[in-house]
């Protein structure tokens, strides 16, 4: 072997030797640097004859591409051995589960509420909406629950700090009747026209569009057990026209328990009761024929022909306007639904009860 192969041979150990990339280097500067072996060759040859220069050069040359090939390999060693330990270190468990993205769904009163919107609309009632902090006039004076009135304790309110314009107390709606009396100024307000030139044939024959609409929404009461919370739902209704009648009332009411439901044979029972708002006023029950709740009468709403103190506060004139009104408890008629005995269950976001309604 003369001295260059084993030059090179030597680059080739050294190389061979280094076990970082770091390492590499160094060892190459003392071959390939520029005080390395090579250079030092090099510079050895000024003392040479012309021809010889020529000969040594290229086999200067042709050790110096050895050794480089020598580092070039072991680069590559090295790279491909950091490579194979940062996979090792990175690997992943294909066999571990997948993280899944928790599936949502609809609240089992959302799907009541639009159950409900649903029956309604196909009946051709209009479906509103409103504020849930109210004036006092609109919870109560206007429904005919005058300040100090006795009936104005048939609930338990929860009023704010801050004071309507009428200078009583903001409260929280505790019933979505205040609707009524909102839809009604807002459906005269937009057929204005219609209202007026009824209002003024002598004939009686123009009619004014009648209201038709239920108000889905949340309500709330000083309240709280199984079958109470303090923040419940509530769907209004009112049909007002010129020839409306508690007929109607039942005719629509029944329709719509009975599809609700999905039970032909379900029964009413309108039981007399007392609505500041209404008069006269009915409690309306349902009683299932069949399946675990056969038998028993059940409370699903309040109802009543709308009084003609309420119709005035709408801006009509109740010797010509008619018509009834319901309120509703969306949360009861998904407990009768599906089965539920405790109202709480609803609002604790307990996703074990909620999961099973998705
Ligand atoms: N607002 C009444 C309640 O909360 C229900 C009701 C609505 C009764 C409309 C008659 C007419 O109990």
């Amino acid at each position: 072997m003369n001295e260059l192969d084993s030059l090179v041979a030597a680059a080739r150990l050294d190389f061979d030797a280094a076990a970082t990339p770091a390492d590499l280097e160094n060892a190459k500067a003392k071959y390939l640097g520029k005080a390395g072996r090579i250079t030092e060759l090099m510079k050895g040859m000024a003392a040479l004859a012309v021809d010889e220069k020529k000969s040594r050069g290229a086999a200067i040359n042709v050790a110096k591409q050895g050794i480089e090939n020598a580092l070039g390999e072991r680069r590559q060693a090295l790279a491909d051995e950091e490579l194979a330990v940062q996979l090792r270190a990175e690997s992943l468990d294909v066999t571990l589960p997948g993280r899944r993205r928790a599936e949502g769904g609809l609240h089992p009163v959302s799907r009541t509420l639009e159950r409900i919107e649903a029956i309604f609309s196909s009946m051709g009632f209009d479906v509103a909406d409103g504020p849930e902090l109210e004036s006092d006039w609109h919870s109560f004076t206007s429904l005919n629950n005058p300040p100090n009135h006795p009936a104005r304790s048939m609930q338990d309110t929860f009023y704010a700090d801050v004071n309507g314009e009428d200078g009583i107390a903001y409260n929280l709606r505790p019933h979505t009747s205040p609707m009524q009396v909102r839809y009604a100024h807002q459906h005269v307000k937009k057929h204005a026209a219609q209202f007026e030139a009824a209002a003024a044939d002598p004939t009686g024959q123009l009619k004014a569009p009648e209201i038709r609409v239920i108000a889905p929404g949340r309500t709330y009461r000083v309240d709280s057990d199984a079958t109470h919370s303090p923040m419940f739902h509530q769907c209004e209704g009112l049909w007002l026209g010129e020839n409306v009648s508690f007929k109607d009332l039942k005719v629509v009411f029944t329709d719509f328990c009975r599809t609700f439901f999905e039970s032909d044979d379900l029964v009413l029972r309108f039981r007399p009761s007392f609505f500041p708002f209404t008069e006269p006023s009915a409690e309306i029950d349902i009683q299932f024929q069949a399946g675990p709740l056969a038998g028993r009468w059940l409370e699903v709403a309040g109802s009543g022909q709308v009084h003609p103190n309420v119709v005035r506060n709408m801006g009509l004139d109740p010797e010509r306007y008619i018509g009834f009104a319901f309120g509703m408890g969306p949360d009861r008629l998904t407990m009768l639904r599906y089965g539920v005995n405790d109202l709480r269950l609803f609002f604790d976001g307990d996703l074990r009860f909620l999961s099973q309604f998705r």
